[in-house]
C-alpha cells in the first residue's frame, strides 16, 4: 500500500484499503448469487413454493395475484395431531359464534377417541379432476350433468340434491360439505366435508356418534332429527379451523363475517385437485341466493356471506385459470 501511496498518511491508507476490500466482496457476492440463482430475500425464497398448487395443467402458472393468496401448507383437515391451535385461529374462530368458554381441546380430544385417526387425500393421483357444485338455479336447463359426472370428485354443499336433477347436477357425489344446521342427505360411501364453524359443532358430532340425545344449553345445534343422521366414520374428514381463517383473510380479504360453505368449497378443491370445474355458483341480479332444488330466496346481504366478492373471486381464479367456471343457463 505504502508503495502504491507513498505520500498518504497511514490512516488514509487504511480507509482506502478498507473500501477496496468492501468492493471486492460485494462485486464476488454479486456474482455469486447470479451464477447460483440463490434468491436474496427471504420472501423471494417462498414466493415460487408458496403458489406451488397440485397440477398437471401445462397452462396453470402462478400469477402475482394468486401467490399472494395460496398458501400451500395451510393445514387443510384436522387430526388428533394437529387439533392444537395457534392464538391468532384460535381467537377469531372462537370468536365468530361467541363460544369462547366452550372447551375444544376436551371436545375434540373425545371425538378424535371415537374416529379412526386416518390420513387423507393424501395417494397420488395421477391427474385428480373435481367438479364442485354450488347451489344456484342456474343450473336448471344447464345439462352439465354427464360432464359432472365425469369428474373424479365432484362435490356438493348443503342439502343440494341430485334426484330428479341428473341431467343438469349430475348423480354423483363422491363428497358433501355440511356443518350441522346444514346436514341433508348423506349416504355411506360419500366423503363428509364437515365444516366447523362454532366449537359447539364438535358436541354435535360426539353426539351423534354416541347417545343422540339434545341438550338444552345447546338445543338449536343439536335437535333430534340433526341428530338421527347416520355418519360414516371412515368418511368423515373435518375442515380445520386455520383453513376456515385462511379462506377469510386469504381469499374473501376480510369482507362479509365470515366464508360460505360452497366458497370454502371451492378453495379446498383447490387445495385438493389438479383441474376444479365450478358449477352452481351465481345469485340473481338483486343479489339473491336462489336453488335448483327448491324455492327458498336468501338475499345475501342477510347472510354473513360476501356473495358479490366470493363470485368475483371465482371469476378472478377463472380469467387466472386457476379453475373453470360455469355459468350456467337461467
Ligand atoms: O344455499 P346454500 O348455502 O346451500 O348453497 C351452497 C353454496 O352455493 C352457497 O354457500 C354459495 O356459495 C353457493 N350459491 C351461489 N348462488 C346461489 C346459491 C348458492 O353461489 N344462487
Amino acid at each position: 500500500m505504502a508503495k502504491f501511496f507513498p505520500n498518504l498518511k497511514s490512516n488514509y491508507r487504511c480507509l482506502i484499503l478498507l473500501l477496496s476490500c468492501g468492493w471486492s466482496c460485494t462485486i464476488i457476492l454479486c456474482l455469486y448469487f447470479k451464477t447460483t440463482d440463490m434468491p436474496l430475500t427471504h420472501n423471494h425464497v417462498s414466493k415460487p413454493a408458496a403458489c406451488v398448487q397440485r397440477k398437471c395443467a401445462p397452462d396453470r402458472e402462478p400469477t402475482d395475484w394468486f401467490c399472494a393468496r395460496y398458501a400451500p401448507t395451510v393445514q387443510l383437515l384436522l387430526n388428533s395431531r394437529n387439533s392444537e391451535l395457534s392464538a391468532n385461529v384460535s381467537s377469531w374462530w372462537t370468536r365468530l359464534f361467541g363460544n369462547r368458554d366452550a372447551n375444544y381441546t376436551t371436545l375434540v380430544r373425545n371425538l378424535f377417541q371415537l374416529l379412526p385417526d386416518q390420513e387423507h387425500n393424501s395417494d397420488p393421483h395421477r391427474c385428480r379432476t373435481c367438479a364442485v357444485v354450488g347451489n344456484s338455479r342456474n343450473l336448471l336447463g344447464s345439462r352439465y350433468g354427464p360432464f359432472i359426472d365425469s369428474k373424479d370428485f365432484v362435490m356438493r354443499i348443503n342439502r343440494g340434491s341430485t334426484k330428479g336433477f341428473e341431467e343438469d347436477v349430475g348423480s354423483k357425489t363422491t363428497h358433501r360439505i355440511f356443518y350441522p344446521e346444514s346436514v341433508g342427505i348423506l349416504n355411506n360411501s360419500t366423503h363428509l366435508v364437515f365444516i366447523p364453524f362454532k366449537v359447539w359443532d364438535f358436541e354435535w358430532l360426539i353426539r351423534v356418534f354416541t347417545t343422540k340425545h339434545t341438550t338444552k344449553d345447546c338445543s338449536k345445534n343439536l335437535d333430534i332429527f340433526h341428530l338421527q343422521k347416520n355418519i360414516n366414520k371412515d368418511k368423515l374428514m373435518i375442515v380445520h379451523p386455520e383453513f376456515i381463517k385462511y379462506v377469510y383473510v386469504n381469499w374473501t380479504e376480510y369482507h362479509g363475517y365470515y366464508p360460505s360453505t360452497g366458497f370454502l368449497a371451492v378453495i379446498f378443491a383447490l387445495h385438493i385437485c389438479d383441474e376444479v370445474d365450478v358449477f352452481g355458483f351465481g345469485a340473481t341480479k338483486d343479489g339473491t341466493w336462489h336453488h335448483y332444488f327448491d324455492k327458498t330466496l336468501i338475499p345475501y346481504t342477510k347472510t354473513n356471506h360476501p356473495g358479490e366478492f366470493e363470485y368475483e373471486t371465482i371469476s378472478r381464479l377463472h380469467s387466472e385459470k386457476k379453475l373453470f367456471m360455469h355459468k350456467g343457463w337461467t
